[in-house]
């Protein structure tokens, strides 16, 4: 083991381990804080990043979606929020993070994020790793959720109670 060599005294080098939960989080479920919390376990840090996913139309704004995130990570000392339009593998690069950490729901999520996985690996060797979902929320996902709280339909053992309260504000507003 390496010590520093400014400072004879110094420890040994200890490496961070660093890893992203990237994703769209339109809102955040409980099936994602699941995730979250897991890596939280395995990473010295983990950052949730908001990405614009130019494939799916928003029901909240990125800040939106960024706040109600903080609001439910506020109790992790090693878990911050952050946004980023762009690729995956540029915000690892420009924040020195080896790894990006993926919840599966099932075999169908398997084929699309193997294909992401692989094609960030290639692009700019960031690796990722699948985290089984608990089982509980193998079924859920934002779109139904949204879907289900736009036709006034019971959300609140998926969601956390804040975005229960935004989901209720936001489809009251639109109806
Ligand atoms: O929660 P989602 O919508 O499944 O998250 C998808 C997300 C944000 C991870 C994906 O859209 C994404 O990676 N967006 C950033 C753009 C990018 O890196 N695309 C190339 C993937 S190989």
């Amino acid at each position: 083991m390496s010590t520093s060599a400014s400072d004879p005294l110094a420890g040994p080098a200890r490496i961070i381990r660093r890893a992203v939960c990237p994703g769209s989080f339109d809102p955040v479920t409980n099936g994602h804080l699941d995730i979250i919390g897991r890596a939280a376990q395995l990473y010295d840090e983990v950052v949730v990043a908001v990405f614009v996913n130019q494939s799916k139309s928003s029901m909240f704004t990125i800040e939106e979606r960024r706040d109600m995130l903080q609001e439910v990570t506020a109790g992790y000392g090693n878990v911050r929020v952050d946004t980023f339009h762009g690729l995956v593998v540029t915000y690892c690069r420009d924040h020195d993070i080896p790894v990006i950490v993926k919840g599966l729901r099932a075999v169908s999520d398997f084929d699309s994020e193997l294909q992401m996985a692989q094609m960030n690996r290639g692009l700019a060797g960031i690796d990722t790793l699948f985290m089984p979902t608990n089982p509980e929320y193998s079924f859920l996902a934002s779109s139904l959720v949204k879907e289900i709280a736009k036709w006034g339909g019971d959300v609140s053992s998926l969601v956390p109670p804040n975005v229960l309260k935004r989901l209720q504000e936001r489809t009251a507003s639109t109806e």
